[in-house]
C-alpha cells in the first residue's frame, strides 16, 4: 500500500491505476479505525477492483466546541489495518493541502442537512459534503462506500453526488456491533465503563421502538416512550429520537410502502452517540 500525502502524487498514482483497473473504490474515513470502517474495506475489496482509502480529520466539520484536537490519530496503527486489508492507496493529505490559504468555497446541500445532527452541529454537513465533494474529485473514484451509522450524513452525500453529477455509485454499508449491539464508532473510546453499559439502552431503545411500530402501536407513543427508556438508563439528552422517510429523512407519522428508518442521537457523560435501525 502507497500512503500519499500530495495531490500531485495522487494523480499520478490515480492515473496509473486506471490503466489496469476499471473499478476505483473510494472508502473515506477520519481514521482510528475500527471494525466498521473495515466493514466498508472489505466491500470496496469485493468488488474486485483497486481501493483507495482516505485519512484526513476535516477540520470543516468540526463545531468550534468539537473535539478536533482531541480526536485520536493513529496514523500508523490505521496504516497496518488498511495495508492487510489490501488497500492499494492511502490519500493522507494534511491539512493544508486541502485548505490552503484564501479556500472559499462551501457547499451546503438543502433538505438532508436540516435537523437532525445538522440541527445539534451547525455547519458540520456543509464540512462533510465539502470534503467529500472534493475526495470524488480528487480520487474520481467509480464507487464509494459510507457506512449507515452516520445515516443522515449518507443521505447529504447521495444528494450532494446526485445534485452536482458525480458519476459514481455510492454504496451504504450496515451498521457493525459489537457483540452486546451497540453500534461501533471511534467516539465509544471516550466511554466510562459504567458509560459504556448504560449506552446499551440506545440500540435497545430503538430494536423495541421498530417492533412496537411494526406491530402497529401509535408512533409518537412509541417515541415517547423510547426517550424516556434512553433518559431512565443515565443518558442527560436525547437531540433526537425520530422516524423518518430513509430516503429524504421527513419525519413519518403513520407508515406506508416506503422505506422507514429510526434515528437516534444522545449524549451520555461527555460523549454524543449515534444509532439508527431500518423499521421497513
Ligand atoms: O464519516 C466520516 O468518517 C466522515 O464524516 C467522512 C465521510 C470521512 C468525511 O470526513
Amino acid at each position: 500500500m502507497q500512503t500519499i500525502n500530495n495531490l500531485v502524487s495522487l494523480r499520478d498514482h490515480i492515473c496509473a491505476l486506471r490503466k489496469s483497473e476499471r473499478i476505483v473504490a473510494l472508502v473515506p474515513t477520519m481514521g482510528a479505525l475500527h471494525a466498521g470502517h473495515m466493514a466498508l474495506v472489505a466491500q470496496a475489496k469485493a468488488l474486485g477492483g483497486a481501493v483507495v482509502a482516505s485519512i484526513f480529520v476535516n477540520p470543516a466539520q468540526f463545531g468550534v466546541n468539537e473535539d478536533l484536537d482531541a480526536y485520536p490519530r493513529p496514523l500508523a496503527r490505521d496504516q497496518d489495518m488498511l495495508a492487510a486489508a489490501g488497500v492499494d492507496i492511502l490519500w493522507a493529505p494534511p491539512p493544508a493541502a486541502v485548505y490552503p490559504a484564501g479556500f472559499a468555497t462551501n457547499v451546503h446541500v438543502k433538505g438532508p442537512s436540516e435537523g437532525y445532527c445538522g440541527a445539534a452541529r451547525p455547519g458540520h454537513f456543509d464540512g462533510v459534503a465539502l470534503i467529500v465533494a472534493k475526495l470524488f474529485n480528487q480520487v474520481q473514484p467509480s464507487h464509494a462506500f459510507f457506512g449507515e451509522k452516520d445515516f443522515q450524513q449518507l443521505a447529504v452525500i447521495r444528494r450532494m453526488a446526485a445534485d452536482l453529477d458525480f458519476n459514481l455509485r455510492i454504496i451504504g454499508v450496515p451498521i457493525v456491533r459489537d457483540t452486546d449491539g451497540l453500534a461501533l464508532s471511534s467516539r465509544n473510546i471516550y466511554l466510562t465503563a459504567d458509560e459504556r453499559i448504560a449506552a446499551l439502552a440506545l440500540p435497545r431503545a430503538l430494536q423495541s421502538a421498530a417492533v412496537k411500530i411494526r406491530d402497529g402501536a401509535k408512533i409518537s407513543s412509541v417515541l415517547e416512550g423510547g426517550k424516556q427508556d434512553i433518559l431512565d438508563a443515565g443518558f442527560q439528552s436525547i437531540d433526537y429520537f425520530s422516524l423518518v422517510d430513509a430516503e429524504n429523512l421527513f419525519p413519518v407519522e403513520c407508515l406506508d410502502d416506503r422505506p422507514s428508518r429510526l434515528l437516534a442521537a444522545a449524549k451520555i457523560g461527555k460523549t454524543r452517540l449515534l444509532d439508527n435501525i431500518p423499521v421497513l
